[in-house]
C-alpha cells in the first residue's frame, strides 16, 4: 500500500487512471483533491472555456496551501526533515529544518511581513540566493495570501524594475549578497539600482548572507534578523493562515515569450497545489523517507513547483543547494548525493552535458548507491547525455524521467513515471493523467495516429494551467489560446512515435532555450539595440554543445570603422545590464544589412540556417530586397 492514495503503482493503474481522467475529469480530480486539507469543499470541480480563456478549478473551495505544506504534517512527521540545505561552500555547515522548525520559521516571518505593512492581495518581490530563507519567504507570503513574484538572482536591475513595476510590488525581500561558486553576487546593490525606478516599493527586508557592505536607507530598508527579533519580543509564535479561495492568486512568475517584455504568468492556490503534489508523487515515485534533490533555482518554475510546493505538499524531504555543479569541482552534485544519501535527483540536461565534459574522474570515486530515480527537465535531452546519466550516475539501475512542462503549465505534463511506465532516451513519453496532448498541423488540424510530428497543443485543462498574464488577460489569450481555437498552444514542436510516446523537439516560435532558460529573441534584440552604436540587430539560436542553444546576434553597426572586438564586448555588457548575464550573446557578427523582404520583414529562417552552419540550401531568397546581403553574411559567419 502506498502512502499516497493517488500514487500510481503499476502500468495497469496508469492506464486506468488515464482513462478515468479523460472520461470523468471532475470525478478524477475531486478524488485526488480529497487527499488535501480544505477549509471548505468546492462547489464545482471545473468550469472552463479556452476562448476567453477562463479556467476555474475547485470553485468555491477554501484553503491555504501552507497548511497543506506544513501544518498538516506536524502530527505525523513534525521531526522529519522538510528542507535539507547544502551551502555553496562545502566547508560551511549544512542545515536541516524539520517540518516543525520550518512551520515555526514561516509563521515567524509571516508575522514580520505583517509588521511591515503588507497584507492579503499585495505583491511582494523576492530576489534572494538559494538559502532556506528564500523558501521561508515564499511560504510566509503564501500563508498571508500575499502574491509572491520571485525574480532569479541572475537578472539585472532593469529586469527587476520592469517586473516590480508590472506587478506594482510594495515590498522586496532580498539579501546583502549571495555565494555562487567562487563569486559573490551583490543582490542588495542590484535591488538598490532597481528601486530608483520603483516608487511602489515602500519596504525592503534584507537577509544577512555574505555580509558585504550594503546601503540601508532609513525608513525603507530593514534587516531580516532585526525584524525577527522584534517578532520574538512580541511573543506570538503563531500566525494563522489566511483563508484563500481556490482561485485566488498564489504567485506571479515572469517568463519570456516571442514578443515584448516578459509576462507575469499567474497561478492560483487550489489547482496548483493539487497538481504539483500529484505530479511530484507520481513522476518521481516518491516514498516516505526518501531524500529528494532538485538542482534548480527557486527563481524558476522548477524550483517553485518541485523544490518548494510539490514536495512539501507531499510531506517529502527536499534538498536545497546554494551553489553550482562545478565548484569547488565538477563532482559537487555527486558529493551531495553521497553526503545526504539522496534517493531522487532531478537536474537539467545542460548540467549533465557540462559535467560530462569534465570526464569520469569526478564520478569514479563516488558511491551514488542511494540513488533510485533520476530526472531531467528544461530542454530536450540528447541521447548521448541520456546514456551518460544512465550509465555513470544511475549505474544502469535507475529509471530516468524526462519531464516536459513549462512555466505556464506549472507542473509536469508529459513524462514517464519512474519504474511504472517505460522511459525512452530523448523522449518525454506519455501524458500524465488529466493531460490531453494533441499534435496539429499549421492549419490547426489535429494529426491522428502515431509516427507523426506537429505542433504540440493541449485540448483540456489540467488543474495548474496558467490562469492569466498579470494585468493583461488579452495577452494571455493571444499568446496561448488564439493560435488554434479551443486549444492551449505550447510553442513546442513534437513527434509521436509508433507507440504514442512524445518526443519534444524544441520551440517553434522565436523563443530560445539557453541552458534550460527561456529567452525571447526580441528581448535580446531590444537590449542590443540599446547600445549607442547599434542600428539594428537580429538574434537567433544555434546548437551549443553544453547550453543546448547558444545566442547568435547579427548586428548592423553605425559609422564606418570600429574596433569589432571592443564593440562586441560593449554590446555583451549592454545586454547583461539590460536583461542579465544569462542573456549574453555567445557570438556577435557585424553585418552591413539584414536579409529583409520587400515589406521589411527580417527573414530569420536564413539567419538561423547560417548560424547553424547550414550555408547551402538557404531556401527561396528571391523575395529578398537585397539578395547580396546573404552572401556577405554567409562569408562572415563566426
Ligand atoms: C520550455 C519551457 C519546465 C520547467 C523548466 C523550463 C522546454 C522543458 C523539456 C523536456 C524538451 C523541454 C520546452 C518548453 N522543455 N522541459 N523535458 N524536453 N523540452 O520552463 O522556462 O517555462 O520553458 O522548455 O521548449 O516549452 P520554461
Amino acid at each position: 500500500m502506498s502512502n499516497y492514495p493517488y500514487q500510481i503503482r503499476s502500468r495497469e493503474q496508469y492506464d486506468a487512471a488515464y482513462k478515468r481522467s479523460v472520461e470523468d475529469p471532475e470525478g478524477f480530480w475531486a478524488e485526488v483533491a480529497d487527499s488535501f486539507q480544505w477549509h471548505r469543499r468546492w462547489d464545482k470541480v471545473l468550469e472552463w472555456n479556452f476562448t476567453e480563456p477562463k479556467v476555474r478549478w475547485f470553485g468555491g473551495a477554501k484553503l491555504n496551501i501552507t497548511e497543506n505544506c506544513l501544518d498538516r504534517h506536524l502530527a505525523e512527521r513534525g521531526d522529519q526533515p522538510a528542507i535539507i540545505w547544502e551551502p555553496n561552500n562545502p566547508e560551511e555547515d549544512f542545515r536541516v529544518l524539520s517540518y516543525k522548525e520550518l512551520h515555526f520559521k514561516v509563521c515567524q516571518f509571516a508575522n514580520v511581513l505583517k509588521n511591515n505593512g503588507v497584507k492579503k492581495g499585495d505583491r511582494v518581490c523576492i530576489y534572494m540566493p538559494m538559502v532556506p530563507e528564500l523558501a521561508i519567504a515564499v511560504l510566509a507570503c503564501a500563508r498571508l495570501g500575499i502574491i509572491h513574484s520571485v525574480v532569479f538572482g541572475g537578472f539585472s536591475a532593469q529586469s527587476i524594475a520592469d517586473r516590480i513595476q508590472d506587478a506594482q510590488c510594495n515590498l522586496v525581500i532580498t539579501s546583502d549578497g549571495g555565494f555562487r561558486g567562487n563569486k559573490e553576487i551583490p543582490l542588495k546593490s542590484v535591488i538598490d539600482d532597481a528601486l530608483v525606478q520603483c516608487p511602489s516599493v515602500k519596504k525592503v527586508i534584507v537577509l544577512t548572507r555574505t555580509r558585504v557592505a550594503v546601503s540601508m536607507i532609513k525608513g525603507r530598508d530593514v534587516w531580516w534578523e532585526d525584524e525577527v527579533r522584534k517578532v520574538e519580543t512580541q511573543g506570538n509564535p503563531v500566525c494563522p493562515a489566511e483563508t484563500m479561495d481556490a482561485e485566488d492568486m498564489l504567485f506571479i512568475l515572469y517568463t519570456s515569450g516571442s514578443t515584448g517584455k516578459p509576462k507575469g504568468v499567474v497561478h492560483t492556490c487550489g489547482g496548483y497545489m493539487v497538481f504539483t503534489a500529484y505530479s511530484f508523487v507520481n513522476v518521481f515515485q516518491y516514498q516516505p523517507g526518501d531524500v529528494y534533490f532538485c538542482t534548480a533555482d527557486i527563481g524558476w518554475i522548477t524550483g517553485h513547483s518541485y523544490i518548494v510546493y510539490g514536495p512539501l505538499a507531499a510531506g517529502a524531504t527536499t534538498l536545497m543547494f546554494e551553489g553550482i555543479p562545478t565548484w569547488p569541482d565538477a563532482g559537487r552534485f555527486w558529493d551531495i548525493v553521497d553526503k545526504f544519501k539522496v534517493n531522487i535527483l532531478y537536474t537539467a540536461p545542460t548540467a549533465i552535458r557540462s559535467l560530462m565534459g569534465f570526464g569520469l574522474d569526478f564520478v569514479k570515486n563516488k558511491d551514488l548507491g542511494s540513488l533510485k530515480v533520476l530526472g531531467t527537465v528544461g530542454e530536450p535531452i540528447n541521447e548521448e547525455a541520456w546514456h551518460w546519466y544512465d550509465e555513470n550516475i544511475g549505474k544502469g539501475r535507475c529509471p530516468i524521467v524526462d519531464t516536459w512542462w513549462q512555466t505556464e503549465t506549472a507542473g509536469i505534463l508529459i513524462s514517464n513515471m519512474a519504474g511504472i511506465t517505460p522511459g525512452k532516451p530523448a523522449h518525454a513519453t506519455l501524458p500524465l493523467p488529466g493531460v490531453q496532448p494533441i499534435l496539429v498541423d499549421e492549419k490547426g488540424e489535429e494529426l491522428q495516429g502515431n509516427s507523426i510530428s506537429g505542433n504540440l497543443c493541449i485540448k483540456f485543462p489540467w488543474p495548474s494551467i496558467i490562469r492569466t498574464t498579470y494585468g493583461d488577460h488579452e495577452r494571455c489569450r493571444q499568446t496561448y489560446f488564439a493560435t488554434y481555437p479551443n486549444l492551449y498552444f505550447t510553442g513546442d514542436g513534437a513527434l509521436r512515435d509508433e507507440v504514442g510516446n512524445y518526443r519534444i523537439t524544441g520551440r517553434v516560435d522565436d523563443v530560445l532555450n539557453v541552458s534550460g532558460h527561456r529567452i525571447g529573441t526580441a528581448e535580446v534584440e531590444n537590449a542590443i539595440n540599446m547600445h549607442t552604436g547599434v542600428v539594428e540587430s537580429a538574434v537567433v539560436g544555434y546548437p551549443h554543445e553544453i547550453k543546448g542553444q547558444g545566442i547568435y546576434a547579427y548586428v548592423v553597426f553605425s559609422g564606418g570603422s570600429h574596433d569589432n572586438d571592443l564593440a562586441s564586448k560593449d554590446i555583451v555588457q549592454t545586454v547583461a545590464r539590460i536583461i542579465g548575464p544569462i542573456a549574453k550573446p555567445d557570438k556577435i557578427q557585424f553585418v552591413k544589412g539584414l536579409p529583409k523582404t520587400r515589406s521589411g520583414k527580417i527573414m530569420r529562417r536564413i539567419l538561423r540556417k547560417i548560424a547553424e552552419g547550414e550555408l547551402q540550401n538557404l531556401g527561396d531568397t528571391s523575395t529578398l530586397l537585397d539578395p547580396a546581403v546573404v552572401d556577405e553574411i554567409r562569408n562572415g559567419r563566426l
